[in-house]
């Protein structure tokens, strides 16, 4: 191979490397980790399952549905705003019947859309804990109270931003 080939090959190389990286920027892709067995799947369901209300990155804002992008971690602060996260009507009775496959989908959720929120050294949900809250699904009724109740814990005790109050955060959402 000439020099000249040789320079050429190697420009190739390092456009493909640039239109892999930049195709990969911006999308939060599932790391292989945070208890999920299969984070593509665990990405599919959420697209399928829940994308439609709350956005393919967990960002809907200005809609009025809570933004999960970069903040939705911290309510694994306490045993009570984790079960919290599992007994929303649209979570517990999410057509995906499969406890696991749920509960890797609220990992992909917690630990992929919401960024570095989760406080330090929480554990990923398993489909046991998913099984046992799901059980005891909120109604739509108490819904808004619940949700303000579990913001006042997660900032008490998990130093979580006020800006959780809101449904997202105006000075920050994109
Ligand atoms: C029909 C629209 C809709 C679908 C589908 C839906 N959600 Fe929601 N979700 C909402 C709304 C509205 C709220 C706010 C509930 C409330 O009033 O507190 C919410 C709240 C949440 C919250 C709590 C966030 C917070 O800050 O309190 C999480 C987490 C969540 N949803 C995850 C999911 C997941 C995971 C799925 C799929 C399995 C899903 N949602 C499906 C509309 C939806």
């Amino acid at each position: 191979m000439s020099a000249r080939n040789r320079q050429y090959l190697l420009l190739a190389a390092g456009c493909l490397l640039g239109i892999a990286s930049y195709a990969s920027a911006g999308d939060p892709a599932p790391a292989p980790r945070f208890g999920m067995l299969d984070p593509a799947l665990a990405r599919s369901d959420y697209i399928e399952n829940c994308g439609g209300c709350h956005g393919v990155t967990g960002s809907t804002a200005p809609a009025a549905v809570p933004e999960l992008r970069g903040r939705v971690g911290y309510f694994l602060c306490t045993p009570e705003t984790r079960a919290y996260l599992l007994r929303l009507p649209n979570v517990a009775h999410s057509r995906i019947g499969d406890d696991q496959r749920l509960a890797e989908v609220m990992n992909y959720v917690v630990f992929v859309l919401g960024g570095a929120s989760a406080p330090p050294g929480r554990l990923p949900f398993d489909g046991a804990e998913v099984a046992r809250e799901r059980r005891h699904a909120l109604s739509a009724a108490n819904l808004t109270d619940e949700r303000a109740r579990n913001v006042r814990i997660v900032m008490r005790q998990c130093n979580g931003p006020a800006s959780l109050r809101s449904m997202y955060d105006p000075l920050h959402s994109r």
